[in-house]
């Protein structure tokens, strides 16, 4: 494990095997139809290319930036977009497709946002979900995990865009986002 690790949460394995699942779930739920998978950069990237490899339908991509926590391990509440969608979805069957939800008003934000677009469907996708830190209702379509109140690194996550490319989740060190904050 990395020496910032103090545990590893999630195996290479563990998350291979549920994000093939979670690409059935969808594929079996959206029955051949068109979908337009929009992921929130840039956590959502390595989930995103794994998932959609599992999904037999049509796909496309499209991908939406919005303001993260900068050097912090919590959400201010406040939303921001920074690159918005190429494309129009209006009439599209649209997955947002998300690395973690938490506090909630990063989705709940962009779910408003989207819906004013008038997508034919707009379902949500994430790979983990922290439900004890919720601060806004988000409906969420599809989850990997379930996980507890600790802040994880790995597999597209990042703390001051650090640990991305680690191909396991791993729960941070508190001693290194203590120096930080
Ligand atoms: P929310 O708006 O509080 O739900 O925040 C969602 C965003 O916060 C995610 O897309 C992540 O970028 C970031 N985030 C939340 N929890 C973690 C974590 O444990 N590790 C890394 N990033 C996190």
């Amino acid at each position: 494990m990395h020496p910032d690790g103090k545990k590893i949460l999630l195996t290479e394995e563990a998350i291979r095997l549920r994000v093939r699942e979670m690409g059935e779930e969808i594929s079996s739920d959206c029955a051949g139809r068109e979908i337009l998978c929009v992921g929130i950069l840039k956590g959502a990237m390595i989930f995103l290319a794994d998932l959609v490899r599992h999904i037999r339908a049509p796909a496309f991509f499209d991908f939406i930036a919005v303001s993260s926590y900068g050097v912090s391990t919590s959400s201010s509440g406040a939303v921001r977009i920074l690159k918005d969608l190429d494309q129009s979805i209006q009439g599209r069957h649209v997955l947002i497709v998300e690395d973690i939800v938490d506090s909630g008003l990063t989705l709940n934000y962009l779910v408003e946002n989207l819906k004013s677009r008038a997508p034919a469907s707009l379902k949500i996708c994430t790979l983990l979900d922290k439900p004890s830190r919720r601060k806004a209702p988000v409906e969420v379509h599809y989850n990997g995990f379930v996980i507890p109140d600790e802040f994880v690194v790995g597999y597209g996550l990042d703390f001051n865009e650090c640990y991305r490319n680690l191909p396991y989740i791993m729960v941070l060190d508190p001693s290194v986002y203590r120096k930080v904050e």
